[in-house]
């Protein structure tokens, strides 16, 4: 009979077989699918396996910190904490497209991920979280958002122009099998229980041009939100749920003096696949609360406005 236990066996037996003595590298997102192929392939090859996190700037409160540290203690797996902030953060000033965002991005993703693999000698192969949805949709849709995620989650093209094999672990599952190896792994229930991240990460939550004043208030204003919602029991009821910073700035006023500060939309949606999506219907009380915390807590936001759009017309993400 079949168990997650065995299944792992297999996967390492199997990863062993095709990788033999090589080298391998794998990008780690943070994200459940990637982590989950990172500590498989630790578990099966050891120190053959490098991994590199790349930190494009655009990640939530301490996360960076939070990853890295998580895979450090826990697994003890070779991991290179590519701090690219700089990097991606100058190429992305002034530009304020949806797309050319995400183009700016994905690109210097796949350069940066290229120059570090470059450095780890005998690399033949290129471990990914592919799962067995990636590979239908690959055959099957053309066009959207999921095109996008794939070229840049999945380092799409990078391969064959780097001449590395792929290991895909992961391609026989769905979602929540891998979430049930991760359990099976030791992975945190914190972390196996995450909402999606997209790879353009808070880029697509500053419509706009994206400034460093902007990122921060960004950060400090959706760690309370989803404090909130944690300490509301809700985190689980709850597909993905973030804030976004508004373009503008509105008028306030706080004890005696006028604010001009930022606006921000707090957005919780629930969904299957992220190809449709309902807004969360949080409670009146739920939304004066944690705005009047946000507006409190963090200082340059003086005005706070739930998205209540569902998917469609709405996208997920505000671009
Ligand atoms: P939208 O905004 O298209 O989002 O309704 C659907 C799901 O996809 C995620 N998303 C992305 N993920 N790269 C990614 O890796 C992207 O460019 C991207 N755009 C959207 C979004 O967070 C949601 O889960």
């Amino acid at each position: 009979d079949w168990t997650m236990g065995a299944y792992r066996e297999e996967m390492i037996q199997k990863i062993r077989d095709q990788v033999g003595d090589k080298n391998v590298i794998c990008a780690l997102s943070g994200g459940v699918d990637s982590s989950v192929t990172g500590i498989l392939l630790h578990e099966a090859i050891g120190e053959q396996l490098t991994c590199v996190f790349v930190d494009h700037g655009l990640l939530r409160l301490n996360e960076a910190e939070q990853v890295v540290k998580m895979f450090r203690e826990n697994y003890n797996l070779k991991l290179i904490h590519a701090d690219e902030s700089e990097l991606f953060l100058g190429e992305l000033e002034g530009v304020s497209d949806p797309e050319t965002k995400r183009k700016i991005i994905g690109k210097l993703f796949i350069d940066v991920f290229q120059k570090y693999a470059n450095e780890i000698e005998g690399a033949e192969f290129l471990a990914q979280g592919t799962l067995y949805p990636d590979v239908i949709e690959s055959v099957s849709f053309s066009g959207g958002p999921s095109v996008t995620i794939k070229s840049h989650h999945n380092v799409g093209g990078l391969p064959e122009k780097m001449g590395l094999k792929l290991v895909e672990p992961l391609r026989e599952l769905f979602k929540d099998e891998v979430r049930a190896l991760g359990h099976e792994l030791g992975l945190p229930a914190s972390f196996i229980g995450r909402h999606p991240f997209p790879g353009p990460g808070l880029a697509i939550r500053c419509p706009g041009e994206i400034t460093r004043e902007k990122l921060e208030i960004l950060r400090k204003a959706d760690a309370v939100y989803i404090d909130q919602i944690r300490k509301h029991g809700l985190y689980d009821e709850i597909w993905q749920a973030f804030a976004a910073i508004l373009p503008m700035r509105t008028v306030g006023v706080m004890g005696d003096g006028r604010t001009y500060d930022y606006a921000l939309a707090l957005r919780a949606v629930n969904s299957v696949d992220g190809m449709t999506a309902d807004y969360y219907p949080f409670t009146h009380e739920f939304l004066g609360e944690t705005s009047t915390r946000i507006i409190n807590e963090v200082k340059g936001v003086n005005r706070v406005f739930y998205d209540c759009t569902s998917k469609p017309p709405g996208t997920i993400e505000l671009e």
